[in-house]
């Protein structure tokens, strides 16, 4: 059974304007996404800034209410969930976001809010916390004096090692990592991704991994779903996606990941989308990716493109595989060359 699962969810934010914030327009920042992420798995999720990641991540928390669709945590519908019911639900998922240093009071010392969530969920004082805490700081490769920190007292590394056992104080099963690495530099990177992973064998917890760099993602994700403007056009396995995408825009995204391979590097040519990502207030009509797609049917521009399920579970929403030249679940690169341009400039 999912841990959670997401059933034709959407978002729509009004977007407000001028001195009377009138409402003068609506973002569906997540349009109609299904989805569901496993026990103990890493479901990666990448996609261009403004895609929706974070919002989706904020409804399968229940951040946020969703404006339709539903939303299960544990096979039981969480969509309407209020008050302790609610609480109890964000205990088993906790988040950790892209700054570190934004994520703890400057003025306290570290002890006191990686505490936090013992307090708000299982009523502990920050004395009885203190057992638990000390026994994390090695997990995460800390030491209890670290505890003692204020957060100005430590880098963006160890700090975000902080964030990350602040999130494990209450074990929960699902972690939402939203960039946690993107503001740290490269060799600390690699560093918290593999505690993440290490972390994840030791304790069976799930992740959803955002980020906009799908380069980063791939070595820790089991599953990748791909983002483009609000919808989800691709889901699979880590390695299908990366080596035989099957929607023209993952097959875009992924054409500038550098592949550790040098031969198969050689060989992969980087596709440039034309056009600008359009306005999120005005998506494109039909499958919101037709104006910038190479490959784009008649049909593209006025019907959305049902989901297409592939043999083992994958999912694609694009036209070429029920219409047209019918991919019907192949990859793109099997579309006879010239119908897929090598490098596509505006
Ligand atoms: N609270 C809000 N009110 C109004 N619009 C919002 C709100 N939150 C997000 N949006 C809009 O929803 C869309 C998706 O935003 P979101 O933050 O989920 O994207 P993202 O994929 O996480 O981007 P990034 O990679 O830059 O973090 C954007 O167009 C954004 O402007
Ligand atoms: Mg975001």
């Amino acid at each position: 059974m999912p841990l959670i699962e997401l059933k034709h969810v959407s978002k729509v934010f009004p977007v407000r304007q001028g001195i009377l914030q009138r409402v003068r327009a609506e973002v569906q920042a997540v349009a109609n996404v299904s989805l569901q992420i496993y026990p103990g798995e890493t479901l990666g999720l990448v996609g261009e800034s403004g895609s929706g990641k974070s919002t989706l991540g904020r409804l399968a928390m229940r951040l946020i209410d969703s404006t339709d669709g539903v939303v299960r945590f544990d096979g039981e519908d969480v969509t309407k969930r209020r008050g302790k019911g609610l609480r109890t639900m964000r205990a088993g998922v906790q988040t950790v976001f892209q700054d570190p240093f934004a994520a703890f009071n400057p003025l306290l010392p570290l002890r006191v809010s990686v505490s936090e969530p013992l307090q708000v969920h299982r009523g502990q004082s920050q004395k009885e916390s203190m057992t638990r805490l000390r026994e994390l700081m090695p997990l995460v490769g800390l030491s209890a004096s670290h505890l003692d920190r204020y957060p100005r007292e430590m880098s963006g590394g160890q700090l975000q090692r902080m964030a990350i056992a602040r999130a494990l104080t209450v074990e929960p099963r699902l972690i939402i990592l939203d960039e946690p690495i993107s503001a740290l530099d490269v060799s600390t990177q690699a560093q918290v991704i593999n505690l993440l992973e290490e972390l994840q064998r030791q304790l069976g917890v799930a992740y959803l991994l955002i980020a906009h760099n799908p380069g980063l993602v791939r070595h820790a994700s089991d599953r990748i779903a791909v983002m483009y403007l609000g919808e989800v056009v691709e889901i699979g396995s880590a390695g299908d996606v990366y080596d035989a995408p099957k929607h023209p825009y993952t097959h875009a995204l992924l054409s500038a990941v550098t592949v550790p391979d040098p031969d198969v590097q050689r060989t992969r040519q980087r596709i440039i989308l034309r056009g600008d990502v359009p306005n999120p207030a005005d998506p494109p009509s039909g499958c919101r990716f037709h104006t910038r797609c190479p490959l784009a049917l008649d049909i593209c521009s006025s019907d959305v493109p049902e989901p297409f399920v592939l043999d083992n579970g994958g999912v694609v929403r694009c036209h070429l595989h029920t219409t047209g030249p019918k991919l019907a679940g192949r990859p793109i690169v099997d579309l006879d060359i010239p119908a897929v341009p090598q490098t596509i400039a505006l």
